[in-house]
């Protein structure tokens, strides 16, 4: 029995089966990631755009060594000192309001729910319009507020407040507020829904709308903030602000926390009892994200994630011509789809086999979320691969290079 098959096994005894793995993964570096039988991969997926510096980072690393020897967690009962320093430097980064730590991103997005409707209790308003082919997370409130039916099939009956509007299609959001609606959620780029940015016409539609409604506009940034479109928030490529954002994946580099950052409007909505969260921005966490943030910065990975996305791009749109089932490139920085006229998995399975991790998304679509610090020769092994994957998968022999 392999090694693989050995964890698999345990896996099958003793883990709820709620994924399909194959592969057991045992170290990573930078854009690297190794199996436990030798295997070695150009990690694209870079844990669904939370390693957005790359694997074990020195930096990060070395943050979360001294951290961990210093203080791990002393619950919110008391202050930390790393806390108001990560709040500081998002809202810096942001709206300069005020910030709320959670653990991840399905409970940052509970977290702006439930300020939405403390914000608009008073006046009975507490539905939250989303869009359709959004994802939120899997609480059943942010299940709710996913705009996808099979993330809510069999937990019904789901919580109520929750309507649906066409993404991208400002008369349609138009047509779901009522009196009841407090606020309007979300994703500057869908990122589960299949790599689909927001255009500008809807991004500062929806601002005005809420302006002109008294609305609250919410920005799901927990796939696509943190540098990976190219600015350190999605939102900021449509000279927008957002009430309150959330953001989780790539804020600790692997390190769980989950943030609700708030405008000026929203910073004290919440008060002593509303909300809170034991494990919400322990001083390890925040020194892993402080980390993260200090790295970005250094690097200039926002600017790295803009250049290198058009790299990657330009690859990817060459095999449109090349390869019948390959339909279109899109995506912003370094969140991008190549949408196929067939299911993704296969060819996405065949792309792992050659040492290429990528996602199948929403069917038929390659979603690649690479670190933002990928070397221009990483992308470059990238496209060879998937160049041979995709020869593989419509049956083309490729010829022999003269080299
Ligand atoms: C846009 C978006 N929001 C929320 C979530 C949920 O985050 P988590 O899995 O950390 O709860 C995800 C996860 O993929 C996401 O992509």
């Amino acid at each position: 029995m392999s090694k693989t098959e050995q964890v698999t096994e345990m896996y099958k005894k003793y883990v709820m089966n709620t994924y399909a793995q194959k592969r057991v993964m045992v170290k990573g570096k930078g854009s690297k990631v190794w199996d436990i039988d030798g295997g070695v991969y150009l990690d694209f997926v870079a844990g669904i755009s939370v390693l957005n510096v790359g694997h074990s980072h020195p930096k990060v690393v070395a943050a979360i060594k001294t951290q961990v020897e210093k203080l791990t967690h002393c619950s919110n009962l008391y202050f930390n000192e790393s806390q108001p320093k990560l709040a500081q430097k998002l809202s810096e980064l942001s709206m300069n309001g005020k910030c709320f730590f959670c653990n991840s991103g399905a409970e940052a997005n509970e977290g702006l729910i439930k300020l939405a409707r403390l914000w608009g209790h008073d006046a009975g308003k507490y539905h939250v319009i989303t869009m359709k082919s959004s994802f939120h997370g899997r609480t059943l409130a942010t299940a709710a507020a996913t705009g996808q039916t099979k993330i809510q099939k069999g937990f019904e009956p789901m919580p109520e407040g929750f309507s649906y509007a066409e993404f991208n299609d400002l008369e349609s959001v138009k047509a779901q507020i009522t009196d009841k609606t407090a606020a309007i959620l979300v994703e500057a780029v869908q990122g589960e829904g299949g790599i689909i940015p927001a255009t500008k016409e809807f991004m500062t539609g929806i601002r005005k709308l809420c302006d002109e409604k008294k609305l609250l506009m919410l920005c799901d940034e927990v796939q696509c903030g943190m540098g990976r479109t190219g600015k350190w928030f999605g939102f900021q490529n449509y000279g927008i602000e957002p009430d309150a954002f959330s953001l989780a994946k790539g804020l600790g580099s692997g390190y769980p926390i989950g943030a609700v950052v708030a405008s000026p409007k929203l910073s004290d909505i919440f008060k002593p009892g509303n909300h809170a969260s034991t494990f919400g921005g322990t001083p390890l966490a925040c020194e892993a994200a402080l980390a993260t943030i200090a790295v970005i910065e250094e690097e200039k990975l926002c600017e790295a994630a803009g250049r290198s996305g058009e790299l990657f791009k330009e690859g990817l749109e060459a095999m449109i011509e090349t390869y019948e089932h390959v339909k279109e490139v899109r995506g912003m920085g370094m969140m991008l789809g190549v949408v196929l006229d067939a299911p993704a998995k296969e060819v996405v399975d065949i792309m792992a086999g050659m040492g290429l991790l990528a996602l199948a998304t929403a069917e038929n679509v390659i979603r690649f979320l690479p670190p933002l610090n990928v070397k221009d020769n990483e992308i470059e092994e990238a496209l060879d691969i998937m160049d041979d994957a995709m020869a593989q998968w419509h049956g083309i022999e490729k010829e022999e290079s003269a080299e």
